[in-house]
């Protein structure tokens, strides 16, 4: 038998065993010509509470962080790479109870939740969040984690809304966070690096070019949660009533 230990070379040996997995580095095609203003006016009484909910939060984060961007960015990706992760695990788990094909659903959340990781990284190279946001962030995850697991469970449509009614919200405040940086009001500084590579932009890029990407990540995750509401829609209107069989 064999028993794991902390020496370097089965730690070694454990890496080298880790690399052929995925060897890619991580990038990002981003997309520059999707829709920027877009919003999907909420119909249904889940829609109205997703938005009601959403926009709550969304009073909160602009009495909480005023202008300060960076800072905003960097607390808010924290929660925003949370849905994506709770989402892809709920239909792994349906697919396996269910026996039944995800329809690329897995992958296309787990997408968005590193996507939203790799903005946390790229802003936390901007801007470093004080200690009194350093605690939010980890009372925010507790408190946010099981609120989006047992709403993922229990009405997986209004949690999908309430992320794309986010994501709206994050595509308005990335056009406010490029508007302080036009006016000159915010410096444009140069891309951290990490983001250079990830979104595979120009060595001379600037914060500026790193915002227009992730401002394009956030319409796309927005367009993605609202189609998956179409599609739990879609299916329930053609699955057969229980008892019977399909004609
Ligand atoms: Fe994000
Ligand atoms: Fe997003």
């Amino acid at each position: 038998m064999r028993f794991l230990s902390n020496t370097d070379t089965q730690r070694n040996e454990i890496c080298n065993a880790m690399k052929p997995f995925d060897p890619r580095p991580l990038v990002r095609h981003s997309k520059p010509d999707i829709a920027i203003d877009s919003h999907l006016p909420p119909a249904t009484a889940s829609d109205k509470i997703a938005f009601a909910f959403v926009k709550l939060l969304r009073f909160f984060a602009d009495r909480f962080f005023a202008k300060r961007y960076g800072h905003r960015a960097v607390v808010l990706e924290t929660v925003a790479a949370v849905p994506g992760m709770v989402g892809g695990l709920w239909q792994h788990l349906t697919a396996l109870r269910k026996m039944r094909d995800d329809d690329g659903w897995i992958r296309t959340l787990l997408d968005e939740a590193e996507n939203e990781r790799m903005h946390l990284m790229t802003f936390i190279e901007i801007a470093q969040p004080n200690w009194f946001e350093r605690y939010l962030i980890v009372a925010v995850q507790l408190v946010f984690y099981n609120f989006y697991f047992f709403l993922y469970l229990l009405a997986p449509r209004t949690a999908h809304r309430v992320v794309a009614y986010f994501e709206e919200e994050a595509v308005y405040s990335y056009t406010q966070y490029l508007a302080e940086v036009d006016a000159g009001r915010h410096d444009n500084i140069p891309a951290p690096q990490i983001a250079i590579d990830y979104w595979q932009l120009p060595a001379n890029a600037r914060l500026r070019d790193v915002i227009l990407a992730v401002r394009a990540d956030e319409a796309e995750h927005r367009d993605v949660n609202h189609f998956f509401v179409s599609e739990l829609d879609s299916r329930k209107a053609h699955r057969p009533l229980e008892g019977q069989t399909a004609p």
